[in-house]
């Protein structure tokens, strides 16, 4: 399978969502990767609903939410309504994980979990298969534009280890710091999806930046 493509709009012109959305519908992005923060799981508030059903008006792509919020249960469903294709919770925020998960895909969408650079791995033996994306964070949620964690790679080929072991056909998601250099590496690792925030809307051509990722 051809790798996914997600562009992080946290990085993106806020004040220009409608054309920043239109570049994403013309680029060879695969996916809009859009971030939630809450201002109390991470040290940074973002936007909700209202925000992400403004540029569902505009989007032609999938929607893959990240939600990096403290008891995600109470707004699945005002996820979906706004739009959200995918929504991933952390693993860190999910008491009853499994009961979180299930109810993701009740509403109408696909299943994720995100893991922070030090949750491992071997967490998710008893739930891989319930988990249509697992997202492994590269940085520690909160910020764009963050150096990314060389561990990273051993924790892709220890995810990818475990899907096969399982026979799962859950996506890989890499998060943060993710630029041509890495890219390559993940990709060999395992990784499906390479999301990227600060490396495609701080580069001088987007649209070819995205092009260029999705041809490493
Ligand atoms: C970080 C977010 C990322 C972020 C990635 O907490 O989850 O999606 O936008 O941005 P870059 O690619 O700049 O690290
Ligand atoms: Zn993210």
């Amino acid at each position: 399978m051809a790798h996914i493509i997600a562009p992080s709009i946290l990085s993106s012109d806020f004040a220009n969502l409608q054309s920043e959305c239109e570049m994403l519908n013309n680029s060879e992005a695969d996916w809009y990767h859009i971030d939630v923060m809450d201002g109390v799981f991470v040290p940074n508030i973002t936007f909700g609903m209202p925000v992400i059903s403004a540029i569902k008006k505009h989007a032609t792509k999938t929607f893959d939410v990240h939600l990096m919020i403290v008891n995600p249960d109470q707004f699945i469903e005002d996820f979906a309504d706004a739009g959200a294709d995918i929504l991933t919770v952390h693993y860190e925020a999910c008491p009853h994980l499994h009961r979180s998960i299930q109810r993701i895909k009740a509403a109408g969408m696909k299943a994720g979990v995100a893991l922070n650079p030090h949750t491992n791995i071997n967490l998710l033996e008893d739930i891989i298969q319930d988990i249509d994306l697992v997202c492994i964070m590269s940085v520690n949620p909160g910020f764009g534009g963050q150096s990314f964690i060389e561990n990273t790679y051993t924790k892709v080929s220890e995810l990818k280890a475990l899907i096969n072991k399982k026979g799962s056909n859950t996506l890989i998601e890499i998060d943060g710091g993710v630029t041509d250099k890495n890219a390559r590496k993940l990709l060999d690792c395992g990784a499906d999806v390479l999301v990227a925030g600060s490396f495609v809307f701080k580069s001088d051509n987007p649209t070819q930046t995205i092009a260029n990722l999705k041809k490493v």
